[in-house]
């Protein structure tokens, strides 16, 4: 690995107090979790610590709070449970642990979302000052959250006594970088889900390093807009329909270099809809100039589906981030399913990340099949994108000896 920061593993931890940040945001459908991918991962650090007789202070986050306003919908109650049950052992969660945390050698705490706390996002650094005082050694392990330069990921990094990388961190850099560092051709691309304009400025910069792109979701309809096809009531974005405009008038003047592949951003030719956000509601399939006003672009048709798994049959890298459709209700879920497939079947090297992503692979069982599963959805995609993930940053800073 190019980077060089201090690793968990390679410090004495017996009676230390451990303060691990991981990524346990895990979709919750009425107190439960759904997809337990994220706090798997997360499972071999915490169990590294507590074998070395670490006192494990657990810090992560669930959700988009608001700061200030602890809600029960954003509690980790639920992660704190499946953890518990993970490690066979009870995880406490700490509601008010800012001012101090009880926790024995070989005990683990789960404290309470960190974005319940006033100035964890703005990354306070009175906020940051007081997480670093309630440990001897802060350990940056959740890659997921490595692009956020918040007060939980970064600032407590530069305050606490010794700051330093944990093992799913490390993995994950280093799989990442010696998948990217000189990947098979053609490289595609598929990028979808919800997030629009988080990740439209994303893929200007994925244009740049890979053969085809393919979108789905929100995006896709921001782009199925811009080729001035009618979207209905689907979720897209007005405001970004230049850009996406712009995008693809680039992306037409250069040549894919594969063959019989078509453009450099494909875009569905077949939309399966629906006239309301519903388990229950009913989906039709319709070609995409035929979208009607009061209708739902919800997934992509079955000959897009097809089209695109073609392609993907003849990639050399895949990689993958957000689903092509409301995957989580079946009727919606076959665009998702026939490219899930399909990248298990290529014998691309295939490279997955985010939190929809990975319930989707849960949910087709395809777990095996993925040469590369990250825990990281925009952290992923920012590396991916060739960008200085912060919360890495600072903890090169540190090892390098400058604190901030
Ligand atoms: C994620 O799910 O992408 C990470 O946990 C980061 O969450 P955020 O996008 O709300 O910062
Ligand atoms: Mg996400």
């Amino acid at each position: 690995m190019t980077v060089s920061v201090q690793r968990m593993t390679d410090l004495a931890l017996a009676d230390r107090r451990v303060m691990i940040r991981e990524d346990l945001n895990v979709p919750v459908k009425d107190g439960i979790v759904t997809s337990d991918v994220r706090i798997r991962a997360a499972v071999p650090t915490i169990e590294h610590a507590l074998k070395a007789r670490a006192r494990v202070i657990l810090l992560a986050h669930l959700g988009r709070p608001e700061e200030g306003v602890p809600a029960e919908e954003f509690s980790l109650a639920p992660v704190a449970a499946r953890l518990s049950e993970l490690l066979g052992r009870n995880v406490r969660l700490e509601k008010s642990w800012l001012d101090g945390v009880k926790c024995e050698p070989g005990e683990v705490v789960l404290c309470e979302n960190v974005r319940f706390n006033k100035g964890e996002k703005k990354n306070d650094e009175r906020l940051s000052r007081r997480m670093a005082q309630l440990c001897d050694i802060f350990v940056m392990d959740a890659f997921g959250t490595a692009h956020r330069a918040e007060a939980s990921t970064h600032g407590v990094a530069r305050f606490a006594p010794v700051a330093c990388a944990g093992p799913l961190l490390v993995n994950e850099l280093v799989a990442l970088e010696t998948a990217l560092e000189n990947p098979a051709r053609p490289m595609i691309a598929i990028v979808g889900g919800s997030k629009v304009s988080t990740k439209l400025t994303v893929l200007e910069a994925l244009l740049a390093k890979v053969d085809q792109l393919i979108v789905g979701g929100g995006i896709a309809n921001t782009f199925l807009a811009a080729a001035g096809h009618p979207v209905g009531k689907s979720l897209h974005e007005p405001d970004m329909i230049d850009i996406a405009r712009k995008l693809m008038d680039e992306s037409k003047r250069r040549d894919t270099g594969v063959a019989g592949g078509g453009s450099v951003i494909p875009l569905p030719t077949d939309v399966v809809v629906a006239r309301e956000f519903s388990e229950q509601a009913e989906a039709d399939v319709k070609p995409v100039g035929a979208v009607g006003q009061g209708e739902m672009i919800l997934d992509i048709g079955p000959d897009t589906a097809e089209r695109f798994a073609g392609l993907l049959a003849r990639a050399g890298t895949i990689v993958w981030n957000g689903p092509l459709g409301v995957f989580e209700f079946d009727q919606f879920g076959e665009g998702t399913h026939t490219l899930a497939q399909a990248i298990a079947r290529s014998p691309a090297f295939s490279l997955a990340g985010g939190g929809d992503t990975l319930a989707a692979i849960e949910k087709y069982q395809l777990e095996e099949d993925i040469s590369y599963i990250s825990t990281g959805g925009g952290a992923f995609l920012e590396f991916v994108e060739g960008k200085k993930l912060p919360a890495v940053a600072i903890l090169e800073a540190r090892a390098a000896g400058a604190g901030t």
